[in-house]
């Protein structure tokens, strides 16, 4: 079985991002994901987003590279390059949590862009178990 590459940033939002902005870059990012196989996580709340993305390696960099250019966000940094055998979020093209409308997982969301503004989540050890708690928390999340 080939080994997935995972890779986990944040970025800031544009200052005038919109709700129209977020469903474009989901739309783009589903399409986009499907056809590379490419799966994964966006938060978006208070202005940041936080992004996982796995599969290939070369293809989870192309994107990571697009997104750098895209100036709907800006100031990317990445938190987490790591291997493993199994996906966090087979069958998920673009998971999306919004951390500002939703009230399930709110607190476990603070604390997660917390721990990673703080920089306290640089290790893989700690932030993929919270990743996975997240999923499961959090099944409406497609
Ligand atoms: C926060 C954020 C996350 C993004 N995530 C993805 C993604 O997972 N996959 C993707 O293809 N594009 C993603 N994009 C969009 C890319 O920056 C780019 O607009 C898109 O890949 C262009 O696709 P196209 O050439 O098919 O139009 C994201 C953009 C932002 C701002």
């Amino acid at each position: 079985m080939s080994s997935i590459f995972h890779l986990v940033y944040y970025s800031r939002a544009a200052e005038d991002l919109s709700y129209t902005d977020i469903r474009e870059v989901l739309d783009v990012s589903r399409r986009n994901n499907t056809a590379l196989g490419i799966t994964g996580l966006l938060i978006f709340r208070d202005g940041f987003f936080l992004q996982l993305l796995e599969g290939a390696e070369k293809d989870v960099r192309d994107i990571l590279n697009r997104i750098r250019e895209d100036d709907r966000n800006y100031s990317i940094r990445v938190m987490i390059e790591t291997e493993s055998a199994d996906r966090l979020f087979e069958g998920w093209s673009m998971a999306f949590y919004d951390g500002d409308i939703s009230t399930n997982s709110t607190q476990y969301l603070v604390d997660l862009f917390e721990a990673v503004l703080e920089g306290g989540m640089t290790k893989k050890n700690l932030i993929m178990p919270i990743l996975r708690k997240f999923r499961a928390s959090a099944p409406d999340l497609k």
